[in-house]
């Protein structure tokens, strides 16, 4: 499952690269923070959570339809992620170092957002018993996960390429923290259900990571987002990470039509409600 305080720290580690990251992370998600907007339909006026905010969304979208008498408090694990989703909203948000779970919230929120976070909790039925609870009675929540592997070449090509440079690397269980972790359709909604929410619902959520960054700058920006991708790299020696490079760019190419990125992807979209009584 992995350790709290090693999840902390990793994350922590990675928060410099998310934070200079940001914009173009945002740029290449846009469309799912528009999917869980629509999915979360948040009103003027109300109280939501954004659970392992990161870079900052949905919570920046989200904020947008609220203020100014609603609120978004952000959530991270790791104190430096915090940091930077409140830096992402320019300080506008109450930025709140917590764990999904063990959330120090009891039943203030209308609406809880949770964009590819829910895949590396530590203990994934606790952290929904607690987002749950920080839920009004009748309370909704969006978590988007990302969808099988294949799916998703932008990820998948490089995890491949990685994995081909070094075939002794151990490879996550499928419950490990992982990014593919809940990809399997139906995985989170029946975590969901077994935990007592409602209305759940699950669909699949087809979109483009587009945005500005070239062919020679991908790698880069992987590794630098990846730790995992990072670490079996720089175990690599010197000519088998070039060779490494070379082997990702060439998988990569057909999806820089232009100069710039174009990956098709899909995530998993999954809403359900906190029951109105329990
Ligand atoms: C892939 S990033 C996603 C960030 C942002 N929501 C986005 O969509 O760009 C995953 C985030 O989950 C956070 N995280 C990991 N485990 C967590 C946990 N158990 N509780 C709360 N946040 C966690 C990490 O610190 C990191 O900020």
């Amino acid at each position: 499952m992995g350790r709290p305080e090693e999840q902390r720290e990793r994350w922590n580690e990675a928060a410099e690269r998310w934070r200079r990251n940001g914009a173009i992370v945002r740029e290449l998600t846009a469309p799912v923070s528009r999917a869980m907007l629509d999915r979360a339909s948040p009103l003027a006026g109300e109280r939501w959570l954004d659970v392992a905010s990161g870079v900052g969304d949905p919570a920046a979208l989200l904020r947008e339809k609220l203020v100014p008498e609603g609120t978004v408090v952000l959530s991270d694990l790791a104190h430096g992620m915090a940091r930077t989703a409140s830096e992402a909203l320019g300080g506008t948000a109450p930025a709140v170092t917590a764990a999904a779970e063990a959330l120090p919230f009891r039943s203030v929120f209308d609406g809880v957002t949770c964009r590819f976070g829910a895949m590396f909790f530590t203990d994934p039925p606790r952290a929904m018993d607690e987002i749950r609870s920080s839920l009004k009675p009748s309370g909704r929540a969006v978590f988007v996960v990302w969808g099988e592997r294949e799916r998703n070449p932008f990820f998948g090509e490089i995890l491949a390429a990685v994995r081909e440079a070094a075939p002794d690397a151990p490879v996550p269980a499928p419950d490990d923290p992982h990014p593919f972790r809940y990809a399997p359709a139906g995985k989170l909604a029946e975590l969901l259900r077994s935990r007592g929410w409602t209305d759940v619902e699950d669909e699949p959520l087809r979109f483009d990571v587009a945005g500005p960054i070239s062919q020679g700058e991908f790698w880069d920006f992987m590794r630098s987002m990846n730790a995992e991708i990072d670490k079996l790299a720089g175990e690599l020696p010197e000519d088998g990470r070039a060779a490494l490079r070379s082997d990702v760019e060439r998988r990569v190419a057909p999806y820089f039509p232009e100069g710039t990125c174009r990956f098709p992807a899909e995530a998993r979209l999954v809403s359900a409600r906190r029951p109105a009584s329990g």
